[in-house]
């Protein structure tokens, strides 16, 4: 495979507009991406230097995810591709998260264990190599990101509230309160936010109004310190078992402080090379799409042309299962 290098990496966001609603309202993600999706192309074009007859192709998120949101970035690539008759590449989100950890360390040694954390996903996937994955655990029930947001909510941060949340436990102290720690004890390499999310909410139920203004760092950094145990704990024992040397992290909760140190620390502890990501590979960005892309299948001009987006995308998978010519695509890595 040919060297990577990235020319630009643009990112719209529409947090703000979520924020109004206190969760993601679907039709309004969509619309966000409608309204932004020229500008942020052009953006990118123009970060890069170049212009749409200088692209050797287009890569695309075709799930999982918000159908909408999905279709308007599908859409939006093949109508680029159609234009110049370029190939259309096709990535899974989750295959994206991935390569976050060779887009950061290119030197990383495969086989890796790579936890992605997100606001929709918590998962350990060994990663044989840039095309080759094996879901080994996940969360039960939430996600990491849907407890710091949740816990964010409770305490009155906003939304989506992690990054607020892992500011104010900076200033607090960790062990002012016992949270439980989710499946602490199983030798399962699964997770579990329920019990954390409703221990929160009864201690600060129980509390006065001045109390809570009072504890909330101390609340906020306890709560931060159960999350992270819980999952740096699963992921180095979970590398260790999989006798892997390389662990790595990505999605938006990877910009934890805390969990960018622990995992560091313990993994280092454990003998394993830790790959922590900047922040900017951590969060939904399309530089880890067009990485991952570059391992993934290659669909040449007309191919591409009926092929949709799926909300439903498993580990592994690349094109929707229901894509008629999918038996004739061409992996990128032999072009
Ligand atoms: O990967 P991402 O950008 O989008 C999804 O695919 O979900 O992840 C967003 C999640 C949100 O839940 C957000 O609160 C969380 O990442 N997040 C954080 C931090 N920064 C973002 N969670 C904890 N600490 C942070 N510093
Ligand atoms: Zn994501």
């Amino acid at each position: 495979m040919r060297g990577t290098t990235l020319l630009a990496d643009a990112v719209a966001t529409s947090v703000d507009e979520h924020a109004r609603f206190g969760g993601v309202v679907p039709e309004v993600a969509s619309r966000a991406h409608v309204e932004r999706m020229t500008a942020v192309v052009s953006e990118a074009l123009l970060e890069a230097g170049c212009a749409v007859g200088d692209l050797g192709g287009v890569a695309a998120t075709v799930g999982p995810g918000l159908i909408g949101a999905l279709l308007v970035g599908v859409q939006t690539a093949k109508a680029i591709a159609w234009s110049r008759r370029l190939p259309f590449f096709p990535v899974n989100h989750i295959h994206g998260h991935l390569a976050a950890a060779w887009l950061a360390a290119p030197e990383a040694r495969f086989p890796m264990v790579t936890l992605v954390a997100s606001g929709g996903h918590t998962v350990l996937i060994r990663v044989d190599d840039r095309a080759t994955f094996r879901l080994l655990g996940q969360t039960l029930d939430d996600a990491a990101g849907e407890a710091f947001d949740k816990g964010a909510r409770l305490l009155g941060l906003g939304y989506p509230g992690g990054r607020e949340l892992d500011e104010l436990a900076g200033r607090g102290d960790p062990r002012a309160f016992s949270f439980p720690i989710g499946l602490k004890r199983s030798q399962r390499p699964d997770f579990s936010f329920s019990g954390v999310k409703t221990a929160l909410y009864y201690l600060l139920r129980d509390m006065s109004p001045e109390e809570r203004t009072a504890r909330a760092a101390d609340v906020a950094a306890s709560y931060r310190e159960a999350i992270v145990e819980a999952l740096v704990g699963k992921a180095v024992r979970t590398a260790r078992r999989e006798k892997v040397r390389t662990l790595a992290v990505a999605g938006g909760v990877a910009a934890n402080s805390l969990l960018r140190r622990r995992l560091a620390e313990a993994g280092s502890a454990a003998g394993l090379h830790v790959v922590v990501p900047p922040f900017s590979y951590c969060t939904d960005n399309a530089a880890m799409i067009g990485a991952a892309a570059l391992a993934g299948p290659r669909l040449d001009y007309p191919q591409y042309l009926d092929l949709d987006a799926s909300a439903s995308l498993a580990l592994g998978q690349w094109i929707p299962a229901d894509f008629a010519t999918a038996s004739s695509v061409v992996r990128s890595t032999e072009i």
